[in-house]
């Protein structure tokens, strides 16, 4: 071969080479891309009672993660905007435990304030509803904002499975004593989704040390829960965090019971008046952040995470009960 053929055949190995080397830092990248990051399209919201129409998850590498806050977005406060910066770097499926945007929960808020902090996250974002959500009639911006996110209109409450965790966002603001049709939807739902693991978030905490306290409303709920073996209860309304140990609805320490944190800490002012309750085992309310789970077959990974600047942290692991 002349030297201008040898050229050649060198030329064209580098070309090969130099092929095989993108592709594989395109595979590379393809696995290295968040598998949740594929939720939002794949996780859609269980109608009622039908399990055979559970949503189908499209599982990737590591267990799943669930991260976010209540009580968030305020057009006159910039913490809003922080918590969303960590929710940005943070891989997963987004929970929102209400009072979303304030004051009334308009259209106009939700496109003026929401939407500026949270809104680049809306398409992997679950929300639950507040009682500032609710003061616009029937909260219809709310449903409108989130579209079938939130679950059917009116009613709020739905489920979605993540891994092996049956998720279930519910709505303290409508009716939600034993035999109500949220309840009974929630019975059923549970039992067609008989998880090892279950998490369940909404906005009124039963148990707080904060300014609103313990708030009765969704007791028979903690109920029923605790009845179908769930897990894990996050909350808002309260602005501050705090976990407490599993504990059963009349707040009686139990391994067996639910474990329950307050998240009030997304981006609304905090207030740090508390007067602790039986079972709280942390308080904060000084730091603006979220909540992320790490979500693995049979135990899950808590961990608050602070906003930029701030130093708060808490951390742990927990069993699901069987
Ligand atoms: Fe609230």
């Amino acid at each position: 071969m002349n030297l201008q053929g040898r050229a050649t055949q060198f030329l064209v190995a580098g070309v090969v080479f130099a092929g095989i080397g993108v592709t594989l830092r395109y595979w590379d990248a393809l696995q290295a891309q968040p598998s949740l990051k594929k939720l939002p399209t794949s996780v859609k919201p269980t109608p009622k009672n039908d399990s055979a129409a559970s949503p189908k998850l499209v599982t990737g590498k590591g267990d799943p993660v669930l991260v976010g806050a209540g009580d968030i977005a305020k057009c006159d406060a910039t913490e809003d905007t922080l918590t969303a910066q960590i929710l940005e770097e943070i891989p997963g499926t987004i929970f929102t435990m209400g009072d979303n945007v304030y004051q009334r929960g308009t259209a106009e808020e939700f496109q003026k304030c929401y939407d500026p902090a949270w809104g680049s996250l809306k398409a992997r974002t679950f929300p639950s509803p507040g009682n500032h959500d609710y003061y616009t009639p029937n909260a219809a911006p709310y449903y409108a904002y989130f579209g079938t996110k939130a679950g059917p209109a009116g009613k709020g409450y739905y489920s979605y499975d993540l891994g092996q965790w049956h998720i279930v966002s519910l709505n303290s603001n409508i009716d939600a004593y034993k035999g109500s049709e949220q309840e009974r939807w929630l019975r059923a739902d549970l039992a067609a989704h008989p998880k090892t693991c279950t998490l369940a978030y909404w906005h009124h905490p039963v148990f707080s040390s904060g300014v609103h306290g313990n708030d009765p409303k969704m007791k028979d709920i903690w109920q029923t829960l605790s009845d179908m073996k769930a897990d894990v209860v996050v909350n808002g309304h309260d602005h501050h965090y705090e976990r407490f140990a599993p504990q059963t609805a009349e707040g009686k320490a139990d391994q067996k019971g639910l474990r329950q944190f307050v998240v009030g800490t997304g981006g609304a002012e905090l207030r740090d008046r508390m007067t602790p309750k039986p079972n709280s085992e942390v308080r904060n309310a000084q730091t603006f952040g979220v909540i992320k789970f790490t979500l693995r077959p049979k135990t899950y990974d808590w961990e608050f995470v602070p906003i930029k600047g701030q130093t708060f942290k808490d951390k742990g692991t927990g069993n699901c009960t069987t």
